[in-house]
């Protein structure tokens, strides 16, 4: 069947707005909601025997694998190495002992990534797969599918299948902490509580915070350069943000990690640069709140994406706040990536790009 825009005015808004659905069923795909526990869904993969996991894609799906890796780390206290696809697949890394391999792909068809794919196979990992596109080469070629159920993405830009990578990136990691008894039940039950909300405050933001957006998009593209800074799942996202930006917008963009700023970027900061600062209150808010004052010190104009108690803590002028609800941390890059997504969508529309197709760049990579 044929897709259609219905009212949006391209697909990329179309699958923004779509998320709430998307995510509620991928989420039901993976978690009892009712039992407060996520379904026994990796038994092949064996989390309580193994001692890594390999991680490898490549654009957006990277980063959900990078959010992953962070949340299977600290719930799973499992050692992740991830790598873009690209790099992965050339560098000859050993892989001894009792590891498994993720790959994450919208399109399940990424010439990188299946030949990441293929070299783990070959050296007798056991190989996971997030993918959207169930018949794909990728799904085929995994021992273990761990399908999105996004739905088909047609805008270039990835949106709906990243939060829908990251709903199940929540459930692998909460599966694989029950597995090696570094979650207990309780703990598991809260998650999966704060993971099943996520569906209602993403709908939520979604309904109230386009005005602002379009106001701050109109702003922004009269800029050349854009900072993005965050730490832990945000300095993540902060990537994922100027990834965005510069795909369908044009304008360039840089992400950070908050603490690596007076490593470098912060040579740069003047009026001229916007910097997007995203930073719930959470254990990382003091350390980021202080990375902004050298920002604002030198003049760079402050866009800050926080939550209602990082509003209300915050002590310096902004080019704009953008506040979202507080929400459980699982849940933030669920939530604190739709701003993200609608700033790079606004921008490009202000700049009067093809949003759906931005020069240059392909749906689907398979040419290496
Ligand atoms: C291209 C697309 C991105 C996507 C990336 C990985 O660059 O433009 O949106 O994130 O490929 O694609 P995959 O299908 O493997 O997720």
């Amino acid at each position: 069947a044929q897709v259609e825009k219905g009212n949006h005015r391209h697909f990329m808004e179309k699958e923004i707005y779509e998320q709430p659905e998307v995510v509620s069923h991928t989420l039901a795909h993976y978690v009892d909601f009712t039992a407060g526990k996520v379904r026994n869904i990796a038994p092949d993969l064996n989390f309580s025997a193994i001692d890594s996991i390999k991680i490898a894609a490549c654009g957006t799906a990277f980063y959900a694998g990078q959010i992953g890796k962070y949340w299977l780390e600290r719930y799973a206290r499992l050692p992740v190495e991830i790598d873009v696809a690209s790099e992965f697949r050339y560098r000859e890394m050993p892989l001894p002992g009792n590891q498994a391999a993720l790959f994450v792909s919208q399109s399940g068809e990424t010439a990188d990534t299946l030949a990441s794919l293929r070299y783990c196979k070959e050296h007798g990992l056991k190989i996971g797969a997030i993918v959207n596109v169930r018949e794909s080469t990728i799904a085929r070629e995994a021992d273990v599918v761990f399908p999105t159920l996004a739905g088909p993405e047609i805008g270039v830009a990835s949106t709906k299948a990243f939060t829908c990578q990251l709903a199940t990136f929540a459930a692998l990691a909460i599966a694989a902490g029950r597995a090696r008894g570094t979650l207990i039940a309780d703990e598991e039950a809260n998650m999966v509580r704060a993971l099943s909300e996520a569906p209602r405050i993403a709908s939520s933001v979604l309904n109230t915070i386009q005005p602002q957006l379009e106001n701050l998009s109109r702003e922004l593209s009269r800029y050349r350069n854009v900072l993005y800074l965050g730490r832990g799942t945000n300095y993540t996202l902060a990537m994922e943000g100027a990834l965005k930006l510069k795909e369908i917008s044009y304008i360039h963009a840089e992400g950070y990690a908050a603490g690596e700023l007076k490593h470098g970027p912060i040579a740069l900061i003047d009026e001229n640069m916007p910097v997007i600062v995203i930073a719930p209150y959470d254990r990382h808010y003091e350390k980021t709140m202080s990375n902004m004052q050298e920002v604002a010190a030198r003049g760079g104009r402050i866009i800050f994406v926080t939550d209602e108690n990082g509003a209300a803590a915050a002590t310096l002028d902004t080019m704009a706040t953008i506040t979202l609800p507080n929400v459980d941390e699982l849940m933030m890059p669920l939530i604190f990536t739709l701003p993200i997504q609608l700033i790079a969508y606004h921008t490009a529309v202000f700049m009067g790009t093809d949003v759906d197709q931005p020069r240059n760049l392909a749906k689907s990579v398979t040419v290496e």
